[in-house]
């Protein structure tokens, strides 16, 4: 069964064609970071007119790169939540029209849901070797960790959970990319705070770990107060930038950069980039043929201009924080270095340790054969270290482009829940604070 998936919760366009739950056949992602990077976050209006933008195209681009057509298509998947509500209708009513017009059966997916089926997808390098790893077994040990969530649940099998834990405040993605903006290393924080990390001492800094006992729950906030503070020992502040800020305004960790106040924003291209893997695919008619193909495209920005309403004119030109010091930036009098690979590898050792922590003891517990860990946060090297080093049963994580938001996962989700029945019909809405539990 070929699923053809939409995924526009947040900042990615994506549209994927996986078959049976497992072979990804394509996996097409138009990329909105360069759009958002200079609020440093989402911006849901803006994100909504970028995926109207580039919804067509990476659908168009998914298809060609499978080499199917609509004949050979057997449903169509969206994600309906949780996340952005503007964002989430891109892809609901472009997935209820495409059903409508192709007479395909729609399946509504669950965002979070989607990233643990992640861990069932084929990796590309197993595909081009020709290799499938053994589904996942249960019952399993999740843990999500994404921009928005923060979860352990036990799966007990195809669409059984229980909630274990959660985050009380920030979600672990959320605190990477608060501690970023911080530390003044843009947006999004995940990478930038492990790519300044590396090389810095994770035991400089001393940063509490909230460990909630008695409970699998996580706490973030704290550990984002307690870097701040470390910052300002140095001399800066939200109200002082860092030299390096001087000529920008700085914002509060907590309050998004208003869009309006801004100039009027370049709308940059979109990147799309989509992936095929190489490997012995069973010859079938439907299939075109089988070499890997990542390549990219790029929307012309008269192009994406012209297609979208210009934002209100500027009121002030802010830019919320900048990236990384320059190495020649003089401190201000009174203003010490700031030392941000130290502080950047303290925060992210304080955060893995957490998660590690938490999901090892929820493992023992339950007796879990596997940990299967999803979400952007996924991506992060040191999680991954960590995970091998204390964790007592074998665990999985998808490859880097599946951990970030992808249509392929939608896919894979899709193909338990329409096997199992749960089709909807074109009442289907958007459902932005979406619980699967
Ligand atoms: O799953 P995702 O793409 O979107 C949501 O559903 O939220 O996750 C995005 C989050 C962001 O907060 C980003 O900073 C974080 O994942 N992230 C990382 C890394 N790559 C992405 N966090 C830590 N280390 C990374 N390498
Ligand atoms: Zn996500």
């Amino acid at each position: 069964m070929n699923i053809l998936a939409i995924e526009t919760s947040c900042d990615e366009t994506s549209v994927a064609i996986v078959r049976d739950g497992r072979d990804i056949l394509a996996n097409a992602i138009a990329s909105q970071i360069p759009l958002h990077q200079r609020y440093g976050g989402v911006v849901p209006e803006l994100a909504s007119r970028q995926h109207v933008v580039t919804i067509i195209p990476v659908l168009e681009e998914a298809l060609k790169r499978a080499g199917l057509t609509w004949v050979n298509i057997d449903a169509i998947a969206v994600t309906k939540g949780p996340g952005l509500s503007p964002a989430l209708l891109v892809g609901v009513n472009a997935a209820k029209a495409l059903a409508f017009a192709r007479q395909k059966p729609l399946v509504a997916v669950n965002h979070i849901e989607g990233h643990i089926y992640s861990n069932w997808l084929i990796p590309e390098q197993e595909a081009n070797e020709g290799r499938a790893p053994a589904e996942p077994r249960f019952p399993a040990v999740c843990l999500i960790v994404s921009g928005g969530h923060t979860e352990l649940i036990l799966m007990t099998g195809h669409g059984q959970y229980r909630l274990l834990g959660k985050t009380v405040d920030d979600a672990a993605g959320e605190a990477f990319d608060k501690a970023a903006r911080i530390l003044g290393l843009g947006y999004p924080g995940g990478p930038a705070i492990q790519k300044a990390a590396d090389g810095g001492d994770p035991n400089r800094f001393n940063l509490p770990r909230a460990w909630l006992k008695g409970t699998l729950d996580f706490s973030f906030s704290g550990l984002k107060t307690a870097l701040l503070r470390r910052v300002e020992e140095y001399g800066y502040s939200a109200s002082k930038p860092a030299p390096w800020q001087k000529s920008q305004t700085a914002v509060s960790d907590d309050t998004p950069a208003d869009p309006e106040a801004t100039e009027e924003p370049q709308h940059r291209p979109a990147t799309v980039t989509y992936e095929r893997p190489v490997r012995a695919v069973p010859k079938s008619a439907s299939i075109a043929g089988n070499a890997a193909e990542v390549s990219s495209f790029t929307l012309e920005p008269e192009e994406a201009r012209a297609r979208v309403q210009t934002p209100p004119p500027a009121r002030a030109a802010h830019i919320p924080y900048a990236p990384q010091p320059p190495e020649e930036s003089a401190p201000e009098p009174g203003s010490r270095t700031l030392p941000v690979a130290d502080l950047a590898a303290s925060f992210q050792a304080a955060v893995v340790d957490i998660l590690v922590e938490k999901t090892a003891v929820a493992a023992a517990e339950s007796g879990a054969r596997e940990v299967l860990v999803a979400g952007g946060v996924a991506a992060n090297a040191a999680l991954r270290e960590k995970m091998g080093e204390r964790l007592g049963v074998p665990f999985r994580y998808p490859p880097l482009v599946l951990c970030t938001d992808n249509a392929a996962m939608i896919a894979a989700a899709a193909y338990y829940r329409y096997t199992d029945s749960r089709v909807y019909d074109f009442s289907l809405d958007i459902e932005p604070n979406a619980r699967f539990i």
